[in-house]
């Protein structure tokens, strides 16, 4: 049976790693990989997590299967963080959370929820969005399109063609959002641009579903949650995907949750039901470890606090250096205008570089980045952020 499959192409993000680790040239610089960086190439355990780890191995007495919903501690704690403890849909019960097998699991569990719901539904993606969003929801069985989101002339966001797109779209047709730090472009929309967004969504009958993995990386945990908050305040349903991967640093141990807003408690608990059942059909139950660990953190103030101090100077370091590039390469090539890294929010800005100046960059300046000219700007270091800026001004 197994020979009827042909061998798929390798992951291209996979042969720019390799060719990476095959690199012996000491310069090299890794820009590829979607994870946060120290400043000296890390990307080490929290210091708080670590403490949880602690207490958690001296504590937990048993591995026995903890229930369908996952850690419910962990799903509170999801839930207050990403949509605040104040907000009414949080404290009238309207929303609900499922620990998920990181972001992605959460990513197809909402899809999965939204085919149940409305087989014949289109979920609308950004143009350009993160490559793994097509697999996610496009392989449980939706429709998928794409609306215009960034400008490649000024790296911001076409916010007019946007709201136009959303215009012309039918009520119940999905939307999904980032709700920080777009993912590959960092262009994010501003807080007036979501008011806009939320407004048309609502008029319109259309379901945002928020993808929300950089909590905290982008202008902070509150002001990144902006968007996500306002359309589970304005809006009947939402359904939200929340990663722990790397604000938490948890990324191998999958914790992640999906969420549902919906009208009222007893809807909300229908809608519950229903994502349990496609849990069960798939991978049964969660992993524990990861949100038992954010949970611990989460319910200890002194923990959360030295959390929340650590996410904080990620978020700092990145923004010090998107700065420190732009600066580098204003020095080098004043005529290039590149000042849209340092607007940018998250890990992630998109260059716009053909394949062959990236090409460039890997065999003559040992800069590695994938072929759509994705940085994560955390793999820059302040070391190396002169050098980056000569290869990149050398081709661009
Ligand atoms: C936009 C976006 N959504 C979701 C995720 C989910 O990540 P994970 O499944 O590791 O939690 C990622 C991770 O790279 C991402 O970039």
């Amino acid at each position: 049976m197994l020979d009827t499959l042909d061998r798929l192409p390798e992951d291209p993000l996979l042969g720019v790693m390799a060719a990476f680790r095959r690199d012996t040239d000491p310069r090299k610089v890794d820009l590829g990989v979607g994870v946060y960086k120290t400043e000296t190439g890390d990307t080490p355990i929290p210091a708080a997590i670590a403490i949880a780890m602690q207490r958690s191995a001296g504590t937990q007495k048993t591995k026995v299967y903890i229930g369908q919903g996952g850690n419910e501690r962990f799903n509170q704690a999801m839930l207050e963080l990403a949509l605040g403890a104040d907000h009414a849909v949080v404290k009238d019960g309207r929303a609900a959370a499922l620990q998920a097998p990181g972001g992605c699991g959460a990513l197809r569990l909402g899809a999965e929820l939204v085919r149940m719901a409305r087989p014949d539904a289109c979920v609308h993606l950004s143009d350009p969005t993160w490559v793994n969003h097509v697999p996610l929801l496009g392989n449980a069985g939706l429709k998928m399109a794409a609306y215009p989101y960034l400008d490649r002339a000024t790296g911001g966001v076409k916010v007019a063609a946007m709201l136009a797109y959303l215009e012309t779209l039918p009520a119940g047709d999905v939307v999904l959002l980032h709700g920080c730090c777009h993912n590959p472009s960092g262009a994010d929309l501003a807080h007036a641009d979501w008011d806009a967004v939320a407004e048309v969504l609502a008029r319109r009958g259309l379901v945002p579903f928020v993808d929300i993995a950089y909590q905290g990386l982008g202008d902070g945990l509150d002001a990144d949650a902006y968007g996500a908050r306002l359309l589970a305040a304005q809006l009947p349903e939402v359904i939200m995907a929340v990663s722990c991967s790397k604000n938490f640093g948890l990324y191998r141990e999958r914790t992640g949750a999906v969420f549902v807003v919906s009208p009222s408690a007893e809807r909300t608990g229908v809608a519950m039901s229903h994502l349990r059942k496609i849990a069960r059909g798939s991978y049964s139950m969660p992993p524990d470890h990861g949100a038992e660990l954010v949970a611990l953190v989460y319910e200890d103030a002194t923990l959360r606090a030295q959390w929340m101090a650590e996410l904080e100077s990620m978020r700092l370091r990145i923004a010090e250096l998107r700065g420190l590039l732009v600066t580098g390469l204003h020095a080098l090539r004043p005529e290039v205008d590149y000042r849209f890294v340092q607007r940018q929010k998250g890990m992630f800005s998109l260059l716009p570089l053909d394949g062959p100046r990236i090409q460039r960059l890997r065999d003559e300046y040992h800069l590695y980045m994938p072929g759509d000219g994705r940085i994560n700007v955390a793999g820059i270091s302040r070391r190396n952020v002169e050098s980056v800026a000569q290869s990149l001004a050398a081709v661009i």
